[in-house]
C-alpha cells in the first residue's frame, strides 16, 4: 500500500486541520525518495540494521502517548523480512512502561535517526511480544544484556522525513573516526612543510 503512513497517520480530525490549513491533497506530504509504503526495500532494512538507537512511542491505556528511547549496539535492531522488525528487551530500570502500555495497545511507533546523513525513517506497527526462547536466533545475537523479551514488530507503514532541520552529530567512536583522518591528514602536511623548508634552509628553490 503506498500511502500506508497517511491512511494511519491522517486521521478525520487530521485531515479537517489539514483543509484549515490549506494543505490540500496529501500526496503532497509524501516524500520523494519513498512513497510510505508498508513494505520495508533493501534500502530500509539497512538503515534499520545500521542504528544503535531508536526512540520509540507507546500509547497508555489513559490515552497518553510514551516517548522512550532504545539504545544498543548497532544492528540490535533487525529487520526479518520486509514487513517485520525485532529488537531483544533487556533487562533495565523495571518500570516496564512500554510493555505495560503494550498489553492494553500493540501500537508502537518509531522514529530512527542518522544525524551524521541527516536521515530519519518513521515506522508504525504492531508489537507481538515474543518470548526470549523463542526468538529469533538473530535478535538474541544483536543483544547485549539479560534479555527479558523479544518486541517483534510488524510493520503496518514507514516514512522517510525530509532531511531539512535534522542537526548534524556524530558519536564519539564517528568522531573519533573523523579525528583520526584529520590527524592523519595533519602529519602528512606537516612532513611536507618540513622537507620544504630544508629544501628553502639550504638554498633550493624547487
Ligand atoms: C541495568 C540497566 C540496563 C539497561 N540497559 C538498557 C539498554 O540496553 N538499552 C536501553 O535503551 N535502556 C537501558 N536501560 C535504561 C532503561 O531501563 C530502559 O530504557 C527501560 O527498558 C525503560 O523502559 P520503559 O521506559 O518502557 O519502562 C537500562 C537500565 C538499567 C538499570
Amino acid at each position: 500500500m503506498p500511502y500506508a503512513f497517511a491512511e494511519i497517520a491522517f486521521t478525520p480530525s487530521v485531515r479537517a486541520a489539514q483543509e484549515r490549513g490549506g494543505s490540500g491533497h496529501y500526496a503532497q506530504f509524501l516524500s520523494d525518495l519513498r512513497n510510505g509504503g508498508d513494505r520495508l526495500s533493501g534500502i530500509e532494512r539497512e538503515f534499520i540494521e545500521a542504528r544503535d538507537g531508536f526512540y520509540q512511542a507507546t500509547v497508555s491505556e489513559t490515552g497518553w502517548p510514551y516517548v522512550q528511547f532504545r539504545g544498543g549496539q548497532k544492528g540490535f535492531l533487525r529487520a526479518l523480512d520486509d514487513q517485520t522488525i525485532a529488537y531483544a528487551d533487556v533487562r533495565g530500570n523495571r518500570q516496564y512502561i512500554s510493555v505495560g502500555n503494550l498489553a492494553v495497545n500493540d501500537r508502537i511507533s518509531l522514529i530512527l535517526m542518522d544525524y551524521p546523513q541527516a536521515r530519519r525513517l518513521k515506522i508504525w506497527g504492531r508489537v507481538n511480544i515474543v518470548a526470549a526462547g523463542e526468538a529469533h536466533r538473530a535478535v538474541l545475537d544483536s543483544a547485549s544484556g539479560r534479555v527479558e523479551r523479544i518486541v517483534q514488530i510488524h510493520v503496518e507503514a514507514f516514512d522517510w522525513n525530509c532531511p531539512s532541520h535534522i542537526p548534524r552529530r556524530f558519536t564519539a567512536e564517528e568522531a573519533g573516526q573523523e579525528l583520526e583522518a584529520a590527524y592523519h591528514e595533519n602529519a602528512v602536511l606537516m612532513a611536507e612543510i618540513h622537507a620544504l623548508r630544508q629544501q628553502i634552509a639550504k638554498g633550493g628553490g624547487g
